[in-house]
């Protein structure tokens, strides 16, 4: 439902009802910052007093001392919320985290150009994969074999050590068994690695996969006839994936020959992986300034990003653009494994705060969330590389006088 508010996710039971408001916050940009925090409160039914979260200081030491190791601090990072985005028909107020000026702005403006249909985003189950190696394998092929026959067995053991997840239609789904080295006198040995694909449903995962690949380890090697190696899960998660599509008129780029150049921009990071490298920074300006926020593992999403935008071969751009329709197109599709429970969440006032107020209840809305973030962040880098220039005026001063929210 384009326009409005839908859900009050984290709602207590004497709140106020949500308001139902657009993501359309015109002259947001121009508030005082206590005037902006109240109109963001107004607009997503949280209450003003939950912004006490994002105060300096919000994260208490003694919390901040739990986290991490080592700790002497806590330190912080701009808090802002980029305005116009409607994902899937639904508005949604995108809070950010980010030192680098302009990107707040930019994915604004991008966003407000892809209004009123938005971002439309496809994912697939949240599907992680855990890596079991086997190395020291006499027989890599017997191995295979028997670890083949017996895969519906060890998933089925797997599915017995987390019975809440495979309550809640997630856990373990599938074994596949793939060959390293062949040659058991050759360097590397014989090496198997056992893939555990696991259906995480709202989490990241990590501790979750992690725990059932130290689990199955030593039943696999010795059904592969070889020895434990690493038990760990991959950050390349190829099985859980956003794809995020909007369209944009011609009128909101600024006309055809703008059209014509973002294509070709595009088309120039399709053919040139030194391109490709920095068009994919435009697109996590957007993505980590939401994980940040929201208190994801922005590394994991990072190194599974440029593995999977390796994948061909050749590094790859993870957003194109194509004319159509008397407009372009774009399509972003990646990797991005997030999760609404557990990680820093549960000690990260600021990070729940995030959640709430962006209406986020669950990882794939967050997932579309943050890539529709990418690629707005990215079709903004690409008009203004594609008109006047990132240094003329620079992209910070470029965004402002663009920004119409
Ligand atoms: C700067 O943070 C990001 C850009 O370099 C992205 C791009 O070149 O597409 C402007």
């Amino acid at each position: 439902m384009s326009g409005a508010w839908t859900s009050a996710p984290t709602r207590r039971k004497n709140e106020p009802a949500v308001t139902l408001r657009s993501s359309r916050l015109t002259g947001f940009y121009r508030l005082a910052l206590a005037e902006r925090r109240r109109q963001v409160a107004e607009v997503s039914g949280v209450t003003l007093e939950r912004f006490a979260a994002i105060d300096p200081g919000a994260l208490p030491l003694a919390v901040a001392d739990h986290m991490i190791e080592n700790v002497i601090g806590t330190y912080a990072l701009p808090f802002a919320i980029a305005a116009n985005f409607v994902v899937d028909g639904e508005d949604v107020l995108v809070p950010m985290v980010v030192e680098e000026p302009s990107v707040v702005a930019a994915a604004s403006n991008a966003a407000r150009m892809a209004r009123p249909a938005g971002f439309t985003s496809t994912l697939t189950t949240p599907s992680m994969i855990g890596q079991i190696q086997i190395t020291q394998v006499a027989d890599v092929v017997a191995g295979a074999a028997r670890l083949q026959a017996a895969a519906g067995a060890l998933v089925e053991a797997a599915r017995a050590l987390v019975p809440r997840m495979t309550d809640r239609g997630g856990g373990p789904t599938s074994l596949e068994v793939r060959t390293l080295a062949t040659d058991p006198d050759g360097p590397d040995g014989g090496m198997l690695v056992v893939h555990l694909h696991v259906d995480v449903r709202d989490a990241m995962g990590a501790n979750l996969v992690n725990t059932l690949c130290e689990a199955l380890a030593d039943r696999i090697a010795e059904i592969a006839d070889g020895e434990v190696g690493l038990r760990i899960l991959s950050n390349l998660t190829d099985g859980r994936t956003v794809t995020v599509r909007c369209h944009i008129a011609d009128a909101e780029l600024g006309g055809p020959a703008v059209r014509a150049a973002i294509a070709a921009a595009s088309r120039f990071a399709e053919l040139d992986p030194y391109r490709a490298a920095t068009h994919n920074k435009g697109i996590m300006n957007g993505i980590d300034a939401v994980l940040v926020a929201t208190g994801q593992d922005w590394r994991a999403v990072e190194a599974g990003a440029h593995a999977f935008a390796s994948l061909s071969g050749t590094y790859r751009p993870l957003a194109v653009w194509r004319e159509a329709e008397g407009g372009l197109a774009g399509e972003l599709a990646m990797p991005l494994a997030v999760g609404t429970v557990g990680g820093a969440l549960g000690a990260h006032p600021s990070a729940r705060l995030a959640l709430e107020v962006a209406h986020i209840t669950t990882a794939d809305r967050l997932a579309a969330i943050a890539g529709a973030a990418g690629l707005a962040t990215n079709l903004a880098a690409l008009r203004a590389l594609a008109t006047e220039g990132i240094q003329r005026g620079h992209m910070a001063l470029h965004a402002r006088k663009q920004h119409r929210p």
